[in-house]
């Protein structure tokens, strides 16, 4: 597909990587609805980057995607403005040791991260399968095939929109409609709280600016390839974890330390050649 044949719905829009994934979209020159719960952000955004000259190019919807009433306004919109591309980037952070979660944070992470894309997806694949080429891209991220410690709950929910990508990826391969993974490693924006901050320098993770996640997912949408990893050393690490989970599993000693109380960089120790895999 070519940019200027996109028609995209952008969920998480008023985001780091979303506000960076709606530019590049808006200037490669395709039509995008930005999708987010805070209106008057979106609506800034969408100013910003021309809606007006761009002749509702750009359109902004304030949309809760964990609710009936906002998937449904979503997809209304979406079918008037002749969406062929949907990305599923909208998501709830969650970090830290599993035993300190909170019951209704859990709940309300797994909703945004994994039930309302499948949900959305649900909603807005009659509208797709019109089209004569159509995408589904879901914005996942390492954690999504390699489990790390501190990343319980949110792992689960970017393993489960994984396992969700590459079985509607097959089951639709007779259509016109391509699902695709994109598995961004950490990225520098609002998402990560100081306490994850700390936790990846203290792991010495690279971090990634939201413009090279919003270069890879457009480049991702535009090849029709199935899935995509981010960065050196993860996109190695997802593939090993992928074949032989237990070889990495002592390449975790660092993050458990890291996830104590009070721990600080120099009481880990150096990662040894295995764990700088991950
Ligand atoms: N940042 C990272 O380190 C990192 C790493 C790997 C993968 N990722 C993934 O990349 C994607 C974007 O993350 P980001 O870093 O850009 O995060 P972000 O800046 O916190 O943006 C998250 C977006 O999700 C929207 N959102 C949350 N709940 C929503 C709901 N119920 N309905 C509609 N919109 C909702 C938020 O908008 P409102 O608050 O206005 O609703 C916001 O636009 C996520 O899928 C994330 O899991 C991020």
């Amino acid at each position: 597909m070519k940019p200027a044949e996109l028609s995209v719905v952008l969920t998480g829009a008023s985001g780091g990587i979303g506000s960076a994934l709606a530019a590049l979209l808006a200037e490669a020159g395709a039509r995008v609805l930005l999708v987010g719960r805070r209106g008057e952000r979106l609506a800034r955004l969408a100013e910003s980057l021309g809606a007006d000259a761009r002749r509702q190019r750009v359109q902004a919807l304030a949309a809760d995607i964990t609710t009936a009433a906002g998937r449904t306004a979503i997809r209304e919109i979406a079918t008037v403005r002749g969406c062929n591309a949907l990305i599923n980037n909208a998501a709830l952070p969650s970090f830290g040791p599993f035993a300190d979660a909170d019951a209704g944070h859990i709940e309300a992470v797994l909703q945004t991260n994994l039930v309302a894309p499948i949900q959305l997806t649900l909603a807005l694949l009659p509208q797709l399968r019109t089209q004569p080429a159509a995408r589904v891209l879901n914005i996942g991220s390492a954690t999504g095939r390699l489990g790390v410690p501190g990343f319980a709950v949110y792992g689960a929910g970017k393993f489960g929109l994984r396992g969700f990508s590459e079985t509607l990826r097959r089951e639709l391969a007779d259509t016109t409609v391509r699902v695709q993974y994109l598995g961004p490693r950490a990225t520098r924006t609002g998402f990560n709280d100081e306490r994850a901050d700390r936790f990846n320098d203290r792991t010495r993770k690279a971090v990634d600016a939201p413009e090279i996640v919003a270069k890879a997912a457009l480049k991702l949408l535009l090849s029709g390839k199935a899935e995509k990893f981010l960065g050196f050393p993860e996109s190695i690490a997802v593939r090993v974890n992928g074949l032989a989970p237990s070889l990495l599993d002592r390449a975790f000693a660092p993050h458990r330390a890291a996830l104590q109380p009070g721990a600080a960089a120099a009481e880990i120790q150096p990662p040894t050649t295995e764990s700088q895999h991950v």
